[in-house]
């Protein structure tokens, strides 16, 4: 054991002056000289201490020395809850109620990157004025199947609008003086076996499809943390993984902050010790499931760590690794006397969550019931008497269940309160369906038969002059939910019956679905008018309430495809081998390899419902003839491309106008078109904007699996623009030289 040195001894004889001057305690000297002093005053029991909880949401300080704890809390979308200190469940505090911010699926799809700064910026607020170190997201893991339970705590399908979303999240989060920790990395894509399935995919995939987002978190954002993902990664667990962990992660992308497990995520003291894991979190545990009576102490990097140590099996150098990565940490958070102070549930912060929560709603679909009539949306109260609210999820709480990213929010305005408090008693509601209670772990079931509830839903549409059916999915286990994917594309609970049924009474309805995950629509043909209200958080109800109003014109896209039968999507076209992978080995292959949600449907030239960028707006955007700087490029070259697009409608309205490459012509299968940028502009009626993008060689390359590096190969390509990915107004080609 290293004997404690005299520097130390006067640093805990004197706490206060001698302290202070410590380098490792003064804030202007370089942080890489004050995680040096910060080692060479600690023992090794001391570094060790760092690497593993203390508690199901905290870690060792150093107490000797004045270095505090690191406090995380979950999750992506507002500040959990106090829980127990050695058990799952909530502690019972009366000061922990939170604003709860619309899902990331919601932020995705606002594909505004200022959206993702102001909420970064709430967030971190919250979790300051909570005082927690570290906060567990946001979440950038590819959505590539619709059954995934926790797709809504992610951003999309496409590596570059999660890669432009995350990084404002991050820095602006981050200047609060806490730390984001982008989850799950990587390749955490479902929750089925999620603590056992081995992915296996090409290096492609990986670097085109899955990686992008999470490095432009750690790369650009800067993010202190990363959490490890449950699942095996070729064999190896993501949490302790040699190829994601210290090839990639801290190699390629040169990352110095600290990787956390994923609660439970750890499995073996070799691997964690040599494979890249820095702090380990809720061993023995299935995140938020199972635990058993343990000793902190039988951590995989807890005592089986310091004895290797001691002994030489492991070597010394990784502990100074992962105690110099958890030191800075701490500096960047914990110990940052700068940082602001926060604020916590604040009307400001409410504000924010029902502006984002608006701007990211889409409006699918929004036609006339007959030719030459307007159509339902937006809702104008003087044409109609009465007006039905059918659906659970008009009044069910949707900021709790999910997992760990269920919250405990101070507020949360139903949308059936919403549609009353702006339509008075012209609103009237009935259920139509139920779900049963959420409990974690297992499927909501109602008590009772909900026939009874349909009949009646059926019965009050006949004489209705409006139907707003609010249903979706919820947060229930198998639905959108931790720890289970959901069995089928289709609604749950019925509603299909429920819809088909009001739809034969009453054509005049407006259906909102909230969920996080594309759902199938067999009625979608009788329904005139649908809107994908994702989960919405505190404001949810105002946030729906102001686009169906038209007070806020829609203008969010859809971050993910929404497939007609889930056969039609990659992952599910290649039998169980793709998705959930094999029984017996848990082994999973990702088939579709790089053409993953709209580069599958437009490849394969298989239609979606509702293809990825697709939203509507209450105005209407022409986009004019587009063109191009110059018809060739040079590698180091770039490239202007302008388009002019007029809101040519009666109101303002805001844009996403986006901009796709396809490779014509290539050594290697490339999608048909992806994205590389988008612009969000804002027109009043009438109005025109140049909307400008630059292309540069990046935009042009693939993964190349033998060089292991980026290339791109001289010839023509495509330009597409477009109001979707499949909505193209315009094309254009150049090439390469
Ligand atoms: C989840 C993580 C979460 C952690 C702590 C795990 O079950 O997968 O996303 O941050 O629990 O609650």
């Amino acid at each position: 054991m290293k004997t404690i040195g005299v520097n130390a001894l006067l640093v805990a004889a004197v706490p206060g002056e001698a302290q202070m001057q410590a380098i490792y305690m003064d804030e202007t000297q370089p942080i890489e000289l004050r995680v040096k002093d910060a080692l060479s005053r600690m023992t090794l029991e001391e570094k060790v201490g760092l690497c593993y909880a203390q508690s199901k949401f905290s870690s060792r300080g150093v107490q000797r020395l004045g270095i505090p704890e690191v406090w995380m809390d979950d999750g992506p979308m507002g500040v959990r809850e106090e829980n127990k200190w050695d058990e799952w469940g909530g502690a019972g505090f009366t000061n922990d109620s939170c604003t709860a911010f619309p899902a990331l699926t919601c932020l995705a799809a606002t594909w505004n990157p200022e959206m993702a700064a102001i909420y970064g910026k709430a967030l971190g607020e919250e979790f300051r004025y909570r005082e927690k170190d570290v906060m567990l997201g946001p979440g950038v893991n590819i959505y590539r199947t619709p059954l995934n339970g926790r797709n809504f705590e992610y951003m999309g399908e496409d590596p570059k609008l999660a890669a432009t979303m995350v990084v404002p999240y991050i820095k602006e989060a981050q200047k609060n003086g806490v730390a984001t920790c982008v989850k799950h990395f990587a390749l955490n894509n479902q929750e089925t076996w999620r603590s056992g399935v081995d992915v296996q995919l090409s290096d492609r995939a990986l670097y085109e499809i899955y990686l992008p987002a999470f490095k432009a978190a750690i790369v650009e954002g800067g993010s202190w943390t990363i959490m490890g993902s449950y699942n095996k990664i070729r064999g190896t667990y993501a949490s302790h993984n040699d190829l994601t962990l210290n090839k990639i992660l801290k190699e390629e992308w040169g990352f110095d902050g600290c990787v956390i497990t994923d609660w439970g995520g750890a499995h073996d003291t070799k691997e964690a010790v040599l494979n890249g894991l820095d702090i380990e979190m809720g061993s023995y545990t299935n995140g938020l499931s199972t635990g058993r009576a343990f000793a902190y102490s039988d951590y995989y990097l807890a005592d089986a760590y310091l004895k290797g140590l001691k002994s030489g099996i492991y070597p010394m150098s990784s502990i100074e690794d992962k105690a110099s990565r958890i030191l800075r940490l701490i500096f960047r958070t914990a110990m940052n006397r700068h940082k602001p102070w926060g604020s916590f549930a604040s009307p400001e912060h409410a504000a924010v969550a029902r502006m984002v929560g608006a701007e990211g709603i889409v409006l699918l679909k929004n036609e006339p019931l007959k030719k030459k009539e307007s159509a339902l949306l937006p809702l104008d109260g003087s044409l109609y008497k009465k007006i039905l609210v059918v659906g659970e999820n008009a009044t069910r709480r949707l900021t709790e269940g999910g997992g760990s990213a269920s919250l405990k929010a101070k507020e949360e305005i139903s949308p059936l309160a919403a549609l009353q408090a702006k339509y008075g008693d012209k609103i009237q509601y009935t259920m139509g369906y139920a779900s049963g209670p959420s409990v974690y772990g297992r499927e909501g079931k109602p008590a009772f038969n909900t026939d009874s509830l349909r009949v009646q839903a059926i019965e009050m549409a006949k004489d209705a002059d409006l139907i707003v059916y609010i249903g979706g999915l919820n947060k229930n286990h198998r639905q959108d939910c931790e720890d289970g994917d959901r069995k089928s594309l289709d609604l749950p609970f019925e509603q299909d019956v429920l819809i088909n049924a009001l739809t034969a009474v009453n054509p005049k309805i407006v259906m909102v679905l909230l969920s996080g995950n594309a759902v199938a629509m067999p009625w979608i043909k009788q329904v005139p008018s649908i809107v994908q209200g994702w989960y919405l958080g505190s404001q949810a109800g105002n946030a729906l309430v102001d686009v169906l109003s038209g007070a806020v014109n829609p203008s969010g896209k859809l971050p993910f495809s929404f497939p007609v039968k889930l056969t039609d999507c990659g992952a599910h076209a290649f039998g169980e081998e793709g998705y959930p992978g094999l029984a017996d080995t848990k082994i999973e292959t990702y088939k579709e390899d790089i053409l993953v949600g709209y580069r599958w449907h437009d490849t394969k030239n298989i239609p979606s419902l509702f293809p990825f960028g697709h939203g509507l707006s209450y105005t209407t955007f022409k986009y004019s003839k587009a063109s191009i700087s110059a018809k060739s490029i040079e590698k180091d070259g770039t490239l202007t491309v302008t388009i002019p697009v007029t809101n040519t409608g009666k109101v303002a309205g805001k844009e996403v106008v986006q901009l796709y490459i396809g490779d014509v012509k290539c050594s290697v299968l490339r999608p048909l078109k992806e994205l590389k940028s988008f612009q969000k502009i804002a027109l009043a009626p009438g109005a025109t904007e140049q909307v400008q993008f630059t292309i540069k060689n990046d935009d042009l390359c693939f993964f190349d699996e033998v060089k292991h590096a980026w290339v791109s190969e001289a010839g023509a390509f495509k330009v597409y623009i477009g109001s979707s990915s499949t909505d193209i107004r315009a094309m254009l080609d150049f090439e390469l030289k």
